[in-house]
């Protein structure tokens, strides 16, 4: 799949088939995280990967916004340090995976409910680190709509030269 396409047609997976994910995809998307450039090539970011289901039923019972990943057969917790940098990082690197996981047909969606004491104690995170999102994947449960994506349109959001002026293509 071409990068344009997989942007294109990515949209935010939450229902998983009960299938697992093979180990090359899972080394595959988890390769993308790790050649992600990062600020000052410091690479502060670590990925704890879960497939234990009864783990990832925890998660999603822990997770208020991500109840779903109870029936994800696979999630990542991409952990940073809580600053600015933290975040932009962590954001790159998950959507790389993201992206990469979708151009091997496996959906996946950002989760940012858990940074909770109780989910890094599960993952047994360290309590000076911060879980930027848990990302479910899988393989979507239903057809997901072929770059059919409600966003705004380009000229409410692109602007020529000067913040204001409307880009025109
Ligand atoms: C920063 C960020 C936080 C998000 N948090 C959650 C979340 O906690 N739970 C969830 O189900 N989806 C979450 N999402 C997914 C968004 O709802 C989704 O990307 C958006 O609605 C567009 O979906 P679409 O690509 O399917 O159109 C988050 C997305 C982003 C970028």
């Amino acid at each position: 799949m071409q990068v344009f396409d997989a942007i294109r047609t990515m949209l935010a997976v939450r229902e998983y088939q009960d299938r697992p994910i093979p180990d090359g995809v899972v080394a595959r998307i988890l390769e993308a995280a790790r050649l992600t450039g990062s600020a000052r090539n410091r690479q502060g970011w670590d990925f704890v990967v879960v497939r234990d289901r009864a783990t990832l039923r925890q998660l999603g019972a822990l997770a208020s916004t991500g109840k779903y990943i109870a029936d994800a057969p696979l999630a990542i917790a991409v952990v940073v340090p809580e600053n600015t940098t933290g975040y932009m990082d962590g954001s790159r690197a998950a959507q790389d995976m993201m992206l990469a996981a979708w151009a091997e047909g496996v959906g996946s969606n950002v989760v940012t409910s858990g940074n909770t004491p109780e989910i890094k104690e599960l993952l047994g995170v360290p309590r000076e680190r911060m879980i930027l999102m848990l990302i479910p994947f899988g393989y979507p449960a239903g057809k997901v709509g072929a770059g059919r994506k409600n966003r705004k349109r380009l000229d409410e959001i692109a602007h020529a030269e000067r913040f204001g002026q409307p880009f025109g293509g």
